[in-house]
């Protein structure tokens, strides 16, 4: 049987890209975003007769969410092989004018949502014997950020510990964890979020000349998401058209 993949935040921007990837490849593709209805059309694009993709609702804020995708997948698919820590949310704001509120907001989305879903199916996957996650870093959490603010910079720095924590922590039950970094994409958040002048200099600065394209991450992720992937663990792949060499 196909293996099953979950991905998160897919409603639109690069989860739906990943999401539609996934399915391509023949993956049975869970597509979950804040709500079933944000989520559903998508679901029905890809196979309206629900056999190989399926929406549903999962707050990456919450545990108890993970936990009942997690349990709805095993009754429809017999479990989960995959899971694309996709959502997250990316604020701009100048260091000094972001609230405490703000900075836990963005922490509880982009880096608790990771930590959360790596705990609660890193353990499904370990009791099969075999997993995947891949967990969507930010280039702005290794070098500070250039379009977007400290919060959410700092959320995605954690990233890298976490997927490393949980590589180690599974590495022996046929469960890597990896992480994929992009740069700026050209991706609708990117114009709604970041000035066009703005813009127009991050781009000028970017080594190859042009934003990152989706399709390849996408493409970046369903390669760690295959089975031949299994000596890549704890990794992160950036792919930021050289802005950040390490
Ligand atoms: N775009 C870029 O240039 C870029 C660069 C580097 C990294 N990334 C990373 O790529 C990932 C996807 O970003 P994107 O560009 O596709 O952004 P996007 O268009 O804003 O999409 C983000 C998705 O995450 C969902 N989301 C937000 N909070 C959530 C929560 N608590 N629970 C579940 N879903 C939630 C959003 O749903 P709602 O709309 O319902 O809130 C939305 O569907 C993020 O992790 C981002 O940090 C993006």
């Amino acid at each position: 049987m196909n293996k099953v993949a979950l991905v998160t935040g897919a409603a639109r921007g690069l989860g739906e890209v990943i999401a539609r990837k996934l399915h391509k490849e023949g993956f049975r593709v869970a597509i979950t975003g804040t709500t079933a209805a944000s989520v559903n059309p998508l679901a029905n694009a890809l196979d309206p007769s629900g056999e190989t993709a399926w929406a549903g609702a999962l707050d990456i804020r919450s545990k108890t969410d993970f936990e009942a995708v997690r349990d709805a997948l095993g009754e429809k698919w017999g479990g989960t092989d995959v899971l694309v820590n996709n959502a997250g949310r990316s604020k701009v704001a100048p260091v000094l004018e972001i609230t405490p509120e703000e900075f836990t907001e963005n922490v509880d989305i982009n880096l608790r949502g990771t930590f959360l879903g790596c705990q609660v199916f890193g353990p499904h996957f370990r009791e099969r014997g075999y997993g995947r996650i891949i967990n969507i870093h930010s280039l702005a959490g290794h070098n500070g950020g250039t379009a977007t603010g400290a919060h959410y910079a700092a959320s995605k720095g954690g990233v890298s510990t976490l997927t490393k924590v949980f590589a180690r922590e599974f590495a022996s039950s046929g469960v890597t964890v990896n992480a994929v970094s992009p740069g700026p994409l050209d991706l609708p958040v990117v114009y709604e979020t970041v000035d066009p002048q703005k813009l127009d200099t991050i781009k000028a600065t970017i080594p190859v000349g042009r934003l990152g394209d989706a399709e390849f991450i996408a493409d970046t992720v369903a390669l760690l998401a295959s089975q031949g992937a299994s000596s890549v663990t704890g990794a992160c792949w950036d792919i930021n058209g050289g802005l950040y060499m390490r």
